[in-house]
């Protein structure tokens, strides 16, 4: 049995066998997006997307519009980025100045994660506040890192991440729809949107049983569009019970999930699942989440047109940009307590 580095020990109620129940029948929807070609299935596919929101906080899309040898390229010329030696890789590493780019170090709930990703901005640059200080207003302005080599790796991941962010906006007209709002209900949140997107490698692994390539986590987004190869890793907590379940790899097709902020605008209608990745011994895999986020003003909190005296509001508002400079100290190390998650904005009901 070989050695693991204590850090990547996950605690034992968070290991991948805990509360997982192989060969179950396999219900997270997989969606046709181009049904919506056909007017007479439009409201179908919008109360089936919504349903998935709801019970899961997850669905896969298949014939979403983002080429699939877009995606393929990114995977290639990362690859042969991930492959230089670390003396190159750590040139464009991120930091807490510009926390973009390489890295190797993440923390999820203070566990290292067996991964390296890649950071990209959507917009480059970006404004994010100064400091994770509430009093503070003070901005600043990112840039995103690129190595010199491969040369075609910034314009593989500007191509891709514009395919991945025009569909981000058609799932949430479709997601403010089944909600039965107005179409373009979100778009006013995303003027100075601080979406970015990921490319995570995930090794082969020794002792699979005790690490994993993410720890359990929600993600603190809008929505978010993961592209996966054909290894698999992916889990989803069931809403109903937390039992973890598989995300089967389907050809082509994107992994989309809801995040905290849109848990928060349904107050609690649609579900921000748990999710983990599962690491193995012997093959490595990739996955390339694209991550939609508001403004940095933004203030999250449940929808006026969503609330009622029967269903009031389950959250306080929080501001956007501080929530996620807060969330994202703990990525670079082992803090000793837990870093901000999404129920420290909880109201008693
Ligand atoms: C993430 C994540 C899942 C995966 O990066 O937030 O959940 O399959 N990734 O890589
Ligand atoms: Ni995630």
């Amino acid at each position: 049995m070989e050695d693991l580095d204590p850090t990547f020990i996950q605690a034992p109620e968070h290991r991948s066998e805990s509360n997982f129940i192989p060969n179950q029948p396999d219900e997270i929807p997989v969606i046709d997006l181009s049904r919506l070609d056909d007017p007479k299935d439009v409201q179908n596919v919008i109360s089936e997307i919504g349903d998935a929101c709801e019970k899961w906080g997850f669905f896969q899309v298949i014939n979403h519009g983002v080429p699939c040898d877009e995606r393929k390229r990114v995977e290639e010329t990362v690859k042969t980025f991930f492959d230089l030696p670390m003396e190159e890789k750590i040139k464009v590493k991120r930091d807490e100045v510009n926390p973009v780019g390489y890295h190797d170090g993440e923390h999820t709930k203070n566990v290292r994660d067996w991964k390296e990703v890649f950071d990209v901005y959507f917009k480059d640059p970006m404004v994010i506040p100064s400091s994770t200080d509430p009093e503070d207003e003070g901005l600043r302005v990112v840039y995103n890192k690129w190595p010199q080599f491969p040369s075609d790796f910034r314009a593989a991941c500007e191509d891709y991440a514009r395919h991945a962010e025009k569909l981000a906006f058609k799932l949430l007209e479709l997601i403010s729809l089944s909600l039965g709002l107005p179409k373009e209900r979100f778009h006013d949140y995303f003027k100075e949107q601080m979406s970015f997107f990921r490319i995570n490698r995930y090794p082969p692994c020794p002792r699979p049983d005790l690490a994993l390539g993410v720890g359990h986590h929600k993600d603190a987004d809008v929505i978010s569009l993961l592209a996966q190869d054909e290894v698999g890793g992916l889990q989803v907590s069931r809403r109903s019970d937390g039992v973890w379940f598989p995300i089967r790899p389907v050809p082509n097709a994107l992994v989309i999930n809801m995040g905290n902020c849109m848990e928060v605008w349904t107050n609690d209608k649609y579900w921000s699942a748990e999710h983990r990745v599962v690491v193995n011994t012997t093959r490595e895999r990739y996955s390339i989440p694209f991550f939609l986020m508001p403004s940095h003003d933004v203030e999250v909190k449940p929808l006026e047109e969503l609330v009622s005296p029967e269903n009031p509001p389950r959250y306080k508002g929080y501001k956007w940009g501080k929530f996620y400079v807060s969330r994202n100290r703990s990525d670079f190390r082992k803090l000793e307590i837990q870093n901000i998650q999404i129920d420290d904005f909880k109201l008693a009901t």
